[in-house]
This record gives C-alpha cells, structure tokens and sequence, in this order.
C-alpha cells in the first residue's frame, strides 16, 4: 500500500513538472494587472502623511537607495540593473502609467506587503513607515531615466 502511494506520488510530481508554468502570456498579465488593482493591493484610500517637499523626497530617495535599487535602478526605471527583463514578472519601470495609476496607499501596501510570487520583497519591519511614505513621494517624483547612473552594486 505505502509503496503505491509513493509511485503515485512520484507520477503526480512529474506531471506537475511537466505542465511547470512558461512565463505569462499578455493577456495573462494584463487580467494580473487588473487584478492587483482592483483587487488584492489593498489600502486604496490612505493618505501620504508627509508632503511631497524636496526634503522628503531627498529622503525617500536616500531611502530607496538601501536596497530597491539593486532591481529598479537608481532611478526607478531599470537603468543598469542587468536582469531586470529576465525576471518574471520582469521589473517594471516605476513611472510606467501601471505603476503611477496605483494611489499613495496602494503603493505604500505594496512596499510594506511585498508582491508574491514575485521577487519583489516586502519591506515592512525593516523600513520604517516614514522610510516607506517618503519612498511614495520619491517614486511621484522620480528623476529622468539614466540621469542618476547604473546602481553601486554593478558597477565596476
Ligand atoms: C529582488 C528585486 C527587487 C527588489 C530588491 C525590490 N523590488 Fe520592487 N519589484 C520587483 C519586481 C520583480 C516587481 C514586479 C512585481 C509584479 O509585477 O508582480 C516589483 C514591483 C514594484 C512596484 C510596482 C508594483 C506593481 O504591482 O506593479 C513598486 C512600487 C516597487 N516594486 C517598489 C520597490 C521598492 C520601494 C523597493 C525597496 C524597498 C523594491 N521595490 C525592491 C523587484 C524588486
């Protein structure tokens, strides 16, 4: 009995591997991205307590330099992250229309969340929440592509 079990074990783990999932189709993604939307990035309504100074967003950008930019670049669009595109989901630009269409406290859940099964990590505890809201403001205000070079950790 125990070893019939185990052989069906074993022929389900192979048929899972079989159909392992190839990356995301469009539509796949953009029923995903409606989703996330409207669905399952919570705190839609939450308000950005610090205002959008450029004291603030200097802080959010110091902030963001911790860590988010080994996947986003300094500037929040990819510049010199190597495997931005190879990632999946890939890393999106931060001033993509998709990402700027998220409210202050959809983008704040975001960072303090994480996005599962994805590689982007959740923040919450290791950022402080005036760490997080200055971040928002860096990310309202990012600076154009490419002007602030390729992250410290790639360059050589
Ligand atoms: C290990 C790589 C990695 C790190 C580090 C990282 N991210 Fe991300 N981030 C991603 C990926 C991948 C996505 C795309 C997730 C998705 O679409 O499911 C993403 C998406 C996002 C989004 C958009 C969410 C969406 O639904 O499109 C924001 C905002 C964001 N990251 C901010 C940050 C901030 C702020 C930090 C630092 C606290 C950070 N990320 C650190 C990889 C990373």
């Amino acid at each position: 009995m125990r070893r019939l079990c185990l052989a069906s074990a074993l022929v389900f783990m192979s048929v899972l591997a079989g159909c392992r999932a190839s990356s995301p189709s469009k539509v796949e993604r953009s029923v995903m991205g409606w989703t996330k939307h409207t669905v399952s990035v919570r705190n839609r309504s939450e308000r950005n307590p610090l205002p959008p100074t450029a004291n603030n967003i200097g802080s959010g950008k110091e902030a963001f330099s911790h860590y988010c930019v080994a996947c986003h670049g300094m500037d929040g669009q990819n510049t010199g992250v190597p495997f931005a595109e190879s990632m999946s989901p890939p890393v999106p630009s931060l001033n993509s229309s998709e990402v700027q269409s998220y409210t202050d406290g959809q983008l704040k859940w975001v960072i303090d969340n994480g996005i599962e099964p994805s590689g982007m990590p959740a923040s919450k505890g290791i950022l402080s929440d005036d760490e997080i809201w200055s971040m928002v403001l860096f990310i309202r205000h990012l600076p154009p592509a490419g002007s602030l070079g390729d992250p410290p950790m790639y360059s050589k």
